[in-house]
């Protein structure tokens, strides 16, 4: 079994305060940051860039995880491994045929790599790369927000992809990311996943630490 980790996703988090937020949730026991980056073209939101991930770095030790859902990600993968990245994940949708090389060059870059899928996108889109991630992030919301509602057809999604990794004999870590409440872990650790992203969930309580262990022990 996988070690389960709760990454909270820092888009629900005051950015008035960012550096203080960060490490207030790190502190509160999460294994890693999740660092929604939007770019109002990818997406229809726009959230923040590579200056204030390297800005709320010197505010915690804990893993930065960059989910990138912006356009021609790698002109920015350095830009955003300098800011203190330690995971860079870029989506297919935004890669298509450059997936492979840009996960290598996130990994030439120092930094642990991965691939997300949306949730229309078939898991199949992810054999040819699957042996350079470190990590597979499937979304269970179509990007853009915090706050929406998980779609439960990704579940089969989730198994899918766990045997995917199975088969490729690598601990390859497996991100779901959206919609995730106390209702709906269980159900996504049992179909596979080990890395739990949680932003309005862990956002609204006012314990955090309360809200992420039970997340990680529900
Ligand atoms: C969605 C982002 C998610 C989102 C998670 O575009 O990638 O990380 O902020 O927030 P919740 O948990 O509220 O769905
Ligand atoms: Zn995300």
């Amino acid at each position: 079994m996988k070690q389960i980790k709760i990454a909270p996703s820092m888009l629900s988090a005051d950015f008035a305060r960012f550096g203080e937020e960060v490490a207030k949730t790190a502190e509160s026991g999460a294994d890693l940051l999740h660092l929604d980056v939007m770019d109002g073209n990818f997406v229809n939101n726009i959230s923040f860039g590579p200056k204030f991930i390297e800005e709320a770095r010197p505010f915690t030790k804990a893993t930065f995880d960059t989910h990138l859902m912006i356009l021609n990600p790698w002109k920015y993968i350095d830009r955003f491994v300098k800011a203190g990245s330690d995971i860079v994940t870029v989506h297919y949708e935004a890669c298509k045929e450059r997936l492979k090389e840009t996960l290598k060059a996130i990994k030439s870059l120092g930094a642990k790599c991965g691939a997300v899928i949306n949730p229309d996108a078939p898991v199949s889109v992810l054999s040819s790369v699957i042996e350079e991630c470190d990590m597979v992030l499937l979304m269970s919301v179509f990007p853009g927000f915090g706050g929406q509602a998980f779609i439960p057809e990704v579940l089969p999604k989730i198994k899918e992809a766990a045997e995917l990794i199975a088969a490729t004999g690598k601990e390859i870590d497996l991100e779901v990311d959206g919609g995730i409440n106390l209702e709906n872990a269980g159900a996504v650790k049992a179909a596979g996943a080990n890395v739990l992203v949680a932003g309005s969930t862990v956002f609204k309580e006012k314990d955090r630490a309360a809200i992420i262990k039970k997340l990680r022990e529900i």
